[in-house]
């Protein structure tokens, strides 16, 4: 597929089907996730996987705004390590978040990406799921066959570009 294509194509999903998923999809994702490029290469990121239906529920009791993951069987949690790049360590682990969504969506997978960082959501996710004080989540990513089909719209190119300086 048109790298395009699959981009534009990728769309939040917030309804999934129960059906677990492969774990070589898992992993392919997880690999995608890790090329993310990085400022010096630093690689401020860890992340980890929740397919406990358990701390999935959790979770969504948690997260005002990601009940999704109660329902998809998959979570993928980027963390965010400020102290490896404390500049941009926010920007590398979220390209890690957009590589893992697409190569989900070429597997034929959905995902949504729920923010956490910086938000009084964090302290309660990171103790129930274990992470050390030095740690950010920097979200919880759904991950899981849609159930559902979404539109999605952008800003026009008309309104954003502006070649060479910036016009009015
Ligand atoms: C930083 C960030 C935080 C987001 N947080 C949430 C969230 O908490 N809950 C949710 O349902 N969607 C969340 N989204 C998904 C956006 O709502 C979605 O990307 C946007 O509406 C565009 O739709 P599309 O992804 O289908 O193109 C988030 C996306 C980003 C990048």
């Amino acid at each position: 597929m048109d790298a395009l294509e699959l981009i534009k194509g990728r769309r939040s999903i917030r309804k999934y089907k129960s059906k677990p998923i492969e774990e070589e999809k898992i992993l392919k994702c997880l690999e995608a996730a890790r090329w993310a490029p990085s400022a010096s290469n630093k690689q401020p990121w860890e992340f980890i996987i929740v397919k406990d239906e358990k701390t999935r529920h959790k979770l969504a009791e948690i997260h005002p705004y990601a009940k999704f993951v109660a329902e998809s069987p998959v979570v993928f949690v980027p963390l965010t390590n400020p102290n490896i790049h404390p500049k941009y360590h926010m920007s590398d682990t979220g390209l890690t978040i957009q590589n893992f969504m697409l190569q989900a969506h070429a597997l034929g997978l959905g995902t949504c990406w729920a923010g956490v960082i910086a938000s009084s959501i964090e302290p309660p996710i990171k103790e129930l799921l274990n992470v050390p004080d030095h740690l950010n989540i920097m979200a919880l990513v759904a991950l899981g066959y849609p159930d559902q089909e979404r539109e999605s719209s952008r800003k026009s190119l008309e309104e954003i570009i502006h070649w060479e300086k910036y016009s009015e």
